[in-house]
């Protein structure tokens, strides 16, 4: 029993210098963001900024026109007025409409896995602020999406045949289906890296 509690107590000690030596490379702040980062995205799939999709009805409903986006990107209640049946009758300009079942299911799902309620940080950033008053809510109205992207010109975008919106998110974003938006994995076709 001793030699057990003598090791608990060395091991304790060793981590708590390693707790300094954090601490001290920790000063700089853009260093403790990156490690804040990486802590928060978790062991398992390292990269992901937003939860992937996990209900295959959402996936294979809402992913049939554009990409099935990630119930992360938006709050609850915008969620909710994307899916109210009269909205889904005139989705944007086309017909998205639902069966009262499926309707149902997908709503719980995208109500369940809103921004807010979303363990990653960057979901938090598109939970904030308006997402677009009036018309339907939009991810790409949100004030953390028109921030990160307002310096990317037209012409990369509408006026490009491999783009055309930014609603195409899987265009630049090359990890976008399994939620990975950071800025490493973005390449516009035709312009290639982004270098800000
Ligand atoms: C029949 C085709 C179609 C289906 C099915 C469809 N959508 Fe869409 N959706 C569109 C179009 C078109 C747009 C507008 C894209 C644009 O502006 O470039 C859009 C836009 C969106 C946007 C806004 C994207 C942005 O600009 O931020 C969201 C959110 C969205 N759809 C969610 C859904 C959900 C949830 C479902 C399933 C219930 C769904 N869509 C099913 C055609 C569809
Ligand atoms: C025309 C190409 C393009 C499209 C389409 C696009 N993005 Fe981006 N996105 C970019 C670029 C470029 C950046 C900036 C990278 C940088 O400089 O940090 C960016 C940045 C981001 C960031 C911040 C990344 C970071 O590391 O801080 C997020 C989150 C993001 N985009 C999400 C989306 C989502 C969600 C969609 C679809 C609704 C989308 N983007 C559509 C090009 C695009």
């Amino acid at each position: 029993m001793k030699p057990s509690i003598v090791l608990a107590g060395s091991l304790a000690t060793a981590l708590l210098a390693l707790g300094a030596v954090g601490l001290a490379l920790g000063d700089d702040d853009d260093h403790d963001e990156h490690r804040h980062e990486h802590r928060s995205r978790g062991w398992v799939a390292p990269g992901e900024d937003v939860q992937p999709v996990a209900n295959a009805t959402y996936a294979e409903e809402c992913g049939a026109c554009h990409m099935a986006y990630q119930p992360g990107l938006l709050p609850g209640d915008a969620w909710q007025q994307i899916m109210a049946p009269d909205a889904l009758t005139d989705h944007y300009g086309d017909d998205a409409s639902l069966s009262p079942d499926l309707r149902q299911e997908i709503a719980g799902y995208l109500a369940a896995n809103a921004a807010e309620l979303s363990g990653k940080s960057r979901s938090h950033a598109f939970s904030v602020g308006d997402a677009g008053a009036g018309a339907l809510p939009r991810i790409t109205a949100t004030r953390y999406f028109r921030n990160e992207h307002h310096e990317i010109p037209a012409k990369l975008v509408k006026g490009n045949p491999d783009v055309g919106s930014f609603s195409n998110c899987n265009a630049c974003h090359q990890g976008a289906a399994e939620g990975v938006y950071n800025e490493h994995r973005v390449r516009i076709p035709g312009h290639g890296r982004w270098d800000d």
